[in-house]
């Protein structure tokens, strides 16, 4: 069977994201389980509900970004306590239009990193509780990360031990929740 393909999506549209480093360190640290695909978001158009009806070619290509793969990790700053904009409006194109929500019973794993002590800790609970809503299947527990600049070097290895221990844990327990998922898929109404 081939490696299953993960869609990841990246909550800012900084040009020098340290949530960008931090997902493609996460890409490599599950390179031997699975495939991984950066799904763009910044070109997605604002959010209209008068554009559903012929969605636009970004929404489009989107959408079918993550109806291709078998996962979504999300990695996402902490933008006044909560989801960054940019974030937000690509969730709500997923969502919609009603009947054609994107999220629906795909495993998620959601994290995120900022330089402030909690590490994105807010961010990440307001977004577990929307993708939930939406019918994502998430991985539990807490992948706040505090932003260091030794983090991750550009081959996006990521020096502390620890640090790569604890974010392995995540990623082969969220290869293993998409393995179990991808031969049983979950049926949904949404
Ligand atoms: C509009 C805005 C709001 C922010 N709010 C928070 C916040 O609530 N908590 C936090 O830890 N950092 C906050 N920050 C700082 C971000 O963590 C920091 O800019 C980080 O680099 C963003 O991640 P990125 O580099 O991946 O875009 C905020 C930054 C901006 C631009």
């Amino acid at each position: 069977m081939t490696k299953p393909l993960i869609a990841v999506i990246v909550g800012s549209n900084r040009r020098d994201s340290i949530n960008r480093k931090l997902a493609q360190a996460l890409v490599k640290l599950g390179a031997d389980k699975f495939d991984a695909k950066i799904v763009g978001i910044d070109d997605l158009p604002m959010y209209n509900q008068d554009n559903e009806n012929g969605l636009p070619a970004e929404v489009a290509r989107f959408k079918n970004d993550i109806a291709g793969a078998d996962g979504v990790l999300i990695v996402t700053p902490e933008h006044d306590r909560s989801i960054p904009a940019v974030l937000k409006n690509a969730v709500d194109w997923g969502a919609r239009p009603s009947g054609k929500n994107s999220w629906a019973g795909k495993p998620g794993f959601i994290t995120g990193t900022s330089p402030g002590a909690i590490g994105s800790a807010l961010a990440q609970q307001h977004l577990r509780s929307v993708m939930t809503g939406l019918g994502m299947i998430l991985l539990g527990g807490e992948a706040y990360v505090t932003f260091k600049p030794n983090l991750a070097d550009d081959d996006g290895h990521i020096g502390d031990d620890g640090t790569r221990k604890f974010l392995g844990g995540f990623i082969d327990r969220f290869a293993f929740l998409v393995g179990r998922l991808r031969a049983e898929p979950v049926r949904s109404a949404a």
